[in-house]
């Protein structure tokens, strides 16, 4: 267990709590001020992960649910720091990701999108960051995906993150988005993160981390709070 002190959150950097384009913002809203509290032990300290507590294939969602073939789409790989609120990387801290298949269907019972289940994807994985708060995930790139929010809402490709950080107070949820897509400009939830914040949701391509005959690279560095820090998920 870790103790550290967590700052305030900067809410320039984090979409409003109520955002009326998002609707299921209006439905779950606080409609009263919110009341600050202390910090408590509970806020202040955190489960510490180790690599020994991950699976083999955690860390490979284009292996890691593999029943008869390799899964369908454009493999990608996803790297990155993470880093505290004074730059420094976080070490050791459990970083899991979720998303939708490269036809843009999850494997969730909720999902009933009209698109089909790829039998060897999953589409959920996880890994630790090591001593220089890096992490790496090798995928497949998501497809866009319809949902309900209004006429013909699309959300753009992405791929959802969920950080411990050092603390539970440090917890952070968010989406990552990859550049040039053209639906991010349409995107509510994307666009509920303030401007000058939102574009740290999306990845960067970059050649160096492109690995060659195999997958194409994206990078996407994330910090937990303090000046730079990665909006939430609203
Ligand atoms: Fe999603």
């Amino acid at each position: 267990m870790i103790n550290a002190p967590v700052s305030k959150r900067d809410w320039s950097a984090h979409p409003p709590l109520l955002y009326p384009g998002y609707t299921s913002t209006v439905l779950r809203a606080p409609t009263k001020p919110l009341i600050p509290l202390a910090h408590g032990l509970a806020e202040t300290s955190g489960p510490v992960f180790g690599h020994d507590s991950l699976g083999p294939l955690d860390h490979d969602l284009t292996r890691n649910g593999m029943r008869n073939g390799e899964p369908l789409g454009e493999r990608i790989v996803v790297t990155g720091r993470v880093l505290d609120e004074d730059g420094r990387p976080v070490r050791n801290t459990l970083i899991e990701i979720w998303q939708a298949n490269a036809a843009g269907r999850y494997v969730h019972k909720v999902d009933q999108h009209e698109a089909p289940l790829d039998p060897n994807f999953l589409g959920a994985g996880r890994c630790v960051t090591d001593e220089n708060g890096v992490y790496k995930f090798h995928t497949i790139k998501p497809g866009a995906y319809p949902w309900r929010n209004h006429f013909n809402a699309w959300r753009p490709n992405h791929i959802h993150f969920s950080l411990f950080g050092n603390t539970i107070a440090s917890r952070l949820v968010t989406q990552m988005y990859f550049p040039g897509d053209p639906l991010l400009a349409l995107d509510p939830i994307y666009l509920s993160a303030p401007e000058g914040a939102r574009e740290r949701l999306i990845s960067r391509f970059s050649l160096d981390v492109t690995e060659p005959n195999f997958c194409l690279g994206y990078v996407f560095d994330i910090v937990l709070r303090g000046r730079g820090e990665t909006p939430f998920e609203g």
